[in-house]
């Protein structure tokens, strides 16, 4: 079967500052990523995607771009960029950018341009500004906590949807379209494979800009910020250039809505390849919401992704075992394994191989994502699902840096059994069971129908059959008869016999918890049960 590469890729998202500091300052860059290569390679992983490395002033952990077209000094140089993706390409890795047309920084040459400029002038076509009084514009609030305007000292507002060092861009402004176009087709020609779109579902505000509902219901299809038709214009312009590409360049956008036919229209034929489906992520744990995701999606959207954990939420194995980090590793194993059995494409978060948990306990004076500043300290912000990785050795900075230097954010003191080294020498390690899953999958590929087909299950179990894959789900408290197959090819639960000798440090549980005293150390029969918190792929009969 001849499917283009992203249909069904495995791509692993890489948070920059927090992958691999190669320069020694606690911050993670190109050459520390280039130099992890192999281990993405022995992953098994399809692709990259690298959150945005552009000269920025970090008021937004690089979100915030001053330069579309650079390397900010902190992450390398543009010649460390092509040397990773030539890299990166001869390891059969892809490469996908992101890239932020909602907002520029206030650093950006047009922003310091639109401040210098007069009201009403040229300059400040390029960003939403509005005369006001006292009081901003309308009522709509930052996505980052306060008020989504910022006042100059000349009477004039600007508009922020995040932090106020980032101004919205107008994207009425034909000159906007132009620049965009022009820095898509700077990164095509450096050979990136595709593109990440940042707030996706942004850039377009209804004109007259009315007040916006409440911002809990701000991501509905009907809001004046998010999801404006137009928008979909640009995709088809950026799709047109994508093609005129060879080798199947890709798109695909940072899409938060309530509704799959929403998310379908991003995916038209000739807009985005492809659009996160968060609705996988925030799915709680239970089967029926797993399932309604899963058909709402497949009956829906074509070409579809799923996503447990980005930079932006708290880690799914945190999110799934509050109270018993055990648990939460188990069920985060489990979700993995029926993901990567469904149809579409899956992307990884940086660190979830490891079975990382949320880093809860950051200190105040630690944190650095806007969020925590801008609520006063009441929202605690992205910052402990963005700890720098642990690589190797029994101390911070665990081979994340070298030693001496102090990563950017503290790592916690309890990493030494969870390194990427000490897991990758123990095959009952949560990356051990990536790497055997990633490789199963790769070893289907193209094998399988592009639907699922459900099977009849116990209550709190999902079973679903891909032609000659089946994969079963028990999310409930007790274990179950397995569904019919002929051989069992992989458990998100190790063998209960290598549990023992898994090492973890106290407190982050890398065992998961589960998988005493069941069969499913077998390969064969009809007679054997499914473990709670466990998923398994079996050869249909
Ligand atoms: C996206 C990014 C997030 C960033 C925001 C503003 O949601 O994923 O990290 O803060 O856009 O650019």
């Amino acid at each position: 079967m001849d499917i283009p590469w992203w249909r069904d890729a495995v791509v692993y998202e890489i948070y920059v500052r927090s992958f691999a500091d190669a320069s020694g300052d606690g911050v993670g860059d190109l050459p520390g990523i280039r130099s992890r290569l192999p281990y993405l390679a022995g992953l098994g992983v399809d692709a990259i995607w690298l959150t945005p490395f552009y000269p920025s002033p970090m008021a937004d952990g690089g979100y915030d771009v001053a330069d579309y077209r650079g390397v900010d000094p902190l992450f390398g140089t543009l010649a460390d960029f092509d040397a990773l993706v030539a890299d990166a390409h001869e390891h059969g890795l892809r490469v996908i950018v992101d890239i932020v047309p909602n907002h520029s920084s206030a650093r950006h040459p047009w922003f310091q341009a639109a401040l210098a400029g007069a009201p009403g002038g040229p300059e400040r076509e390029r960003y939403v500004f509005r005369d006001g009084g006292d009081l901003p514009p309308n009522n709509w609030q930052s996505t980052f906590s306060g008020p989504a305007w910022t006042r100059l000292p000349d009477g004039q507002w600007y508009l922020h949807l995040f932090a106020p060092e980032q101004p919205d861009f107008n994207w009425f402004s034909p000159e906007v379209h132009a620049e965009f176009l022009d820095v898509l087709r700077f990164w095509l020609d450096r050979g990136v494979d595709g593109f990440r779109i940042d707030v996706a579902m942004g850039l377009y505000k209804q004109e007259g800009l009315p007040d916006t509902p409440p911002l809990d219901q701000a991501f509905k299809a009907e809001s004046p910020i998010w999801g404006r038709p137009e928008v979909h214009e640009v995709y088809r312009e950026w799709r047109k250039v994508l093609d005129s590409y060879p080798d199947e360049r890709m798109a695909v956008g940072e899409v938060w809505t309530d509704s799959a036919e929403d998310l379908a229209r991003y995916v038209r034929p000739d807009e985005l390849h492809q659009s996160f489906n968060f609705a996988w992520l925030e799915a709680p744990w239970s089967p029926t919401a797993f399932r309604k995701v899963i058909d709402d999606t497949l009956g829906t959207v074509p070409s579809p992704t799923w996503v447990l954990s980005n930079h932006d939420v708290v880690r799914h194995r945190t999110r799934y075992g509050e109270a018993d980090p055990g648990t939460g590793l188990a069920r985060a194993n489990a979700a993995l394994l029926t993901m990567l059995a469904l149809p579409g494409s899956a992307y990884l978060y940086q660190g979830e191989e490891l079975g990382l948990p949320e880093v809860k306990d950051l200190p105040p004076e630690a944190r650095q994502d806007p969020i925590f500043a801008r609520s006063q300290g009441t929202l605690p912000g992205r910052d402990g699902c963005r700890v720098p990785l642990p690589w190797s050795g029994d101390a911070p900075p665990y081979g994340f840096s070298p030693d001496g230097a102090r990563p950017w954010l503290p790592q916690p003191a309890d990493w030494a059994g969870i390194t990427a080294d000490r897991q990758d020498r123990d095959p009952a390690s949560t990356l051990a069971f990536y790497r055997r899953a990633l490789a199963a999958r790769r070893a289907l590929r193209g094998t399988l129908p592009d639907q699922i087909t459900w099977l009849d299950s116990p209550e709190g179990a999902l079973f679903f059959t891909r032609g000659p894959l089946t994969c079963a789900l028990n999310c409930g408290p007790t274990p179950i008869p397995l569904p019919p197959h002929t051989d069992l090819l992989l458990s998100s639960t190790p063998p209960p016999t290598s549990a023992p000798t898994h090492a973890h440090a106290p407190g982050t549980g890398t065992g998961t918890g589960t998988g005493t005293g069941t069969s499913l150390g077998t390969t064969s029969g009809t007679g054997d049960t499914l473990p709670p918190d466990t998923a398994v792929w079996l050869r249909t009969p």
